[in-house]
């Protein structure tokens, strides 16, 4: 049997799922956000199965993960990974490692693995099954990320508009502060003034 021309594809799909995995379990262990905890975790099992698959389709084919051979999904990886493990709010990582929002069904990125028309059934099986998994992943992870800039959002306004002494926002507040902060630095730069002045 001669070289399939499509190892490169599933060696790229068994390496970057095993980081995906990675990324996602780590960002799930540390969130306190439960709703976005357990869909984490869905799609990182979902991962971890994926690259399994591949890696056992590779074996069967008579050929081994590579790893320096692999497209690389994400570009910084190690830097994604220390962001999922950080202290940083959902909503920091969400703008980190999900991007603007703007990766939906127009930017779909499997839309070309049938084009090689040499796909032997069985790996043209799980393919398909990959990338319908891959699809519901990506809408069950677009709505989590919706929620939570959402509810970043509405924190935020909350801070800026929420009444709290005589109708003053705690936003406010903090100015009005910073304004009579201001002006007593002021008012001590002209007392120094004045002095410097006398000692000439
Ligand atoms: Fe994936």
């Amino acid at each position: 049997m001669s070289k399939p021309s499509y190892l490169g594809l599933l060696n790229s799909i068994a390496v970057n799922e095993a980081k995906g995995q990675v990324l996602l379990q780590t960002w799930a262990d540390h969130t306190a956000d439960e709703q976005l905890r357990a869909t984490l975790e869905f799609v990182a099992i979902r991962e971890g199965e994926h690259a399994w698959t591949f890696t056992k389709r590779l074996c069967e084919l008579g050929y081994a993960v590579d790893e320096t051979r692999a497209f690389q999904v994400f570009k910084d990886f190690d830097g994604l990974l220390a962001c999922a493990a950080s202290d940083a709010s959902d909503a920091e990582k969400v703008a980190l490692l999900a991007g603007d929002g703007s990766d939906d069904d127009s930017n779909d990125p499997f839309r070309g693995f049938f084009n090689d028309t040499s796909i032997d059934p069985q790996t043209g099986a799980l393919l398909g099954r990959y990338i319908a998994e891959e699809r519901d992943s990506g809408r069950r992870l677009r709505a989590e990320y919706d929620r939570v800039r959402a509810t970043a959002e509405a924190a935020a306004a909350d801070v800026v508009a929420a009444p709290t002494q005589n109708g003053h926002s705690n936003y406010e507040i903090e100015l009005d502060e910073m304004r009579r902060c201001i002006a007593e630095l002021q008012e001590d730069i002209a007392a120094l003034r004045k002095k410097v002045k006398k000692l000439r």
